[in-house]
């Protein structure tokens, strides 16, 4: 990449700043000083300008509380989209990584690592998802077991895998699923003739929604949380 634009690109400087700064001397890459800036630098070139280090910005991750009424989808022709609660830059560049439908509430990760991305969301590593359940009918004891074993959904050949249902009232429970299909725990409690009234995510593996956050609210998830989803 051309110097000047490598500087602008990750400095914050105008292009035209970033030529006068390289022009009087204040640029070092790889610890020598350069001053055309049209020349071509490595990607992975080290750049100094005023003794500061000039670097492509590393992946970002988030987690969000997502409000009932928003869809997790990078553009939508009906609804406000999950992207527009988030203040930053290069928006386009962000995915989801685990869709809620549009009301359900609770956690979502976004990132633009791609990786990541697919460790959390693929079926073959099998993150646990926790989810508070409100119901329409009091569910009994014997749905654990049938839980556990795993449902077999309408339209579906094979059961669910086995998932962790615990009773905290008649109308609400909290289920733990290790899988993502369409509508899974709104088709899981049809399937056993009740019906999920309102549905809010917890937590994804080890990340569990920060209660600090309001609904609509984000913030960036730290490095520990970032690295938790390649420990469980
Ligand atoms: N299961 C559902 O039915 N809906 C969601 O949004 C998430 C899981």
């Amino acid at each position: 990449m051309r110097l000047d634009k490598y500087l602008s690109n990750f400095s914050g400087l105008s292009r035209k700043e970033a030529r006068q700064v390289i022009k009087a001397g204040d640029v070092l890459v790889n610890g020598v000083m350069l001053t055309d800036p049209t020349c071509s630098i490595a990607d992975d070139a080290q750049v100094k300008w005023s003794g500061l280090q000039i670097a492509p910005a590393g992946p970002r991750y988030f987690m969000l509380n997502k409000p009932v009424g928003y869809v997790c989808a990078n553009s939508d022709s009906h609804n406000p989209t999950v992207f527009e609660l988030l203040d930053e830059d290069a928006l386009e560049d962000l995915q989801v990584a685990g869709r809620l439908d549009i009301d359900t509430t609770g956690l979502v990760l976004i990132t633009d690592d791609g990786q990541w991305n697919h460790r959390v969301t693929s079926p073959k590593t099998q993150k646990s998802k926790c989810y508070d359940v409100q119901l329409a009918e009091p569910v009994t004891a014997d749905a654990v077991p049938l839980f556990a074993e795993g449902i077999l959904l309408r339209s579906e050949k094979k059961r669910t895998r086995p998932a962790q249902l615990d009773i905290v009232a008649p109308t609400q429970v909290k289920l733990t699923i290790h899988e993502g299909k369409y509508h899974q725990v709104k088709r899981m409690f049809a399937a056993i003739g009740n019906q999920v009234v309102a549905l809010h995510r917890e937590s994804i593996a080890d990340i569990v929604l920060d209660a600090n956050l309001a609904p609509g609210e984000y913030r960036p998830l730290t490095a520990a949380e970032i690295a938790s989803i390649d420990n469980v």
